[in-house]
């Protein structure tokens, strides 16, 4: 339909995935077979056999507003999601996972992303830094060269560690920080409020980085954990909120999110992991309308049926009543928000 072709079309920045969270069932069938790893939905999940079988365990965890969620279903996904990091052991691996999400960017137009990754899951695993890295920054530099897809990451924190493990794999991240534009908390937030990771937040931003952290529809302290994102981390609150869909409740989060031109990435389909189609579309509105610069990311595809920035725009133009002008506003906003050079956003807009 028309309207399809005009959200393929446009240049779009992505600025909310994890790249863990892009190992398609194919990819880590692939990943197991040249490593000769085990393949398991969960730690303590029966060792699978086929890809089949990983497919069809994969697709129990994606987001799915009919059994709308309870926190049992939420424990699934950060296990598979961390059990899935252990099919990735070589430069080679990083190199292609990474590579396959840009491959999938360019066919969408997606111009330019941060992308999200979390070291402490795989050093503990005891990937060499150099390993992640060089993978990385070869597949960047080979997206760049050519699919016209320019790309800086964004290190995550895993807020369930403690903050001096956050410390530790922030100063080891230096020696790359010439790749690596910002920081980023993700993880089950569940009693793990924003200020817990203050120090590192605010050495990073001293340091010149970008600063961004997730506030998950699900948090039991959600409106507390946007406040605190918005207006006390680093001394003056973040950069960017990752989601923070709840905001839309409080005027007083929404005029803290206006006055310091907070941007926000939201993510619809994941949030159908724990809300219905019916409350999704009005909150959302409720940001745009509000004149937030919200920007539509995809987060998870590899868990959520395989819908990417695409999928996840045409969700929200449905879900939302939005049409083509919305469309382009949720795209400007995105190049806007993010924290690419002036020369890279005026090349996109
Ligand atoms: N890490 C990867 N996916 C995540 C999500 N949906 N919420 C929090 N942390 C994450
Ligand atoms: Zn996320």
């Amino acid at each position: 339909a028309a309207e399809h072709k005009f959200v393929l079309e446009i240049p779009k920045v992505e600025l909310h995935v994890h790249l863990e969270g892009t190992i398609t069932a194919e990819l880590r069938w692939k990943f197991t077979q040249r490593n000769g790893t085990k393949l398991r939905i969960a730690k303590n999940g029966p060792e699978l056999k086929t890809i089949e079988e990983l497919r069809t365990a994969m697709d129990l965890l994606r987001p799915d507003s009919s059994r709308v969620n309870n926190d049992e279903e939420r424990f699934q996904f950060f296990e598979a999601y961390y059990e899935g990091f252990e099919c990735l052991k070589t430069k080679e691996d990083f190199f292609d996972l990474a590579m396959h999400y840009f491959e999938h960017a360019a066919t969408v137009n997606v111009r330019y992303c941060e992308l999200f990754f979390d070291p402490q899951g795989h050093t503990s695993r005891g990937t060499p830094w150099i390993v992640m890295m060089e993978g990385f920054r070869e597949a960047q530099k080979k997206a760049e060269k050519e699919l016209n897809v320019k790309s800086a990451w964004i290190m995550c924190f895993l807020r369930d560690h403690s903050p001096e493990s956050a410390m530790e794999h922030y100063r080891a991240a230096l020696p790359y920080r010439d790749i690596i534009i910002g920081i980023g908390l993700d993880s089950n937030e569940e009693d793990r409020p924003p200020v817990l990771f203050e120090e590192v937040f605010s050495l990073a931003r001293h340091d010149g980085f970008k600063l961004t952290m997730h506030c998950d529809v699900d948090s039991k302290n959600t409106h507390d954990h946007i406040r605190q994102a918005g207006s006390i981390v680093a001394g003056q609150g973040l950069d960017r909120i990752d989601h923070g869909l709840n905001a839309a409740d409080e005027q007083g989060l929404i005029n803290l999110i206006l006055k310091r031109d907070v941007g926000m990435t939201i993510c619809p389909w994941s949030y159908l992991r724990h809300t219905t189609y019916a409350e999704l579309g009005p909150k959302i509105r409720v940001l745009y309308d509000a004149g937030i610069k919200i920007s539509i990311n995809s987060d998870d595809p590899a868990y959520m049926e395989d819908c990417w920035i695409l999928e996840n725009m045409l969700l929200v133009r449905l879900l939302c009543g939005f049409d083509d002008k919305d469309i382009a506003v949720l795209a400007r906003n995105a190049v806007n928000i993010s924290w690419a050079t002036s020369t890279v956003k005026e090349d996109i807009l």
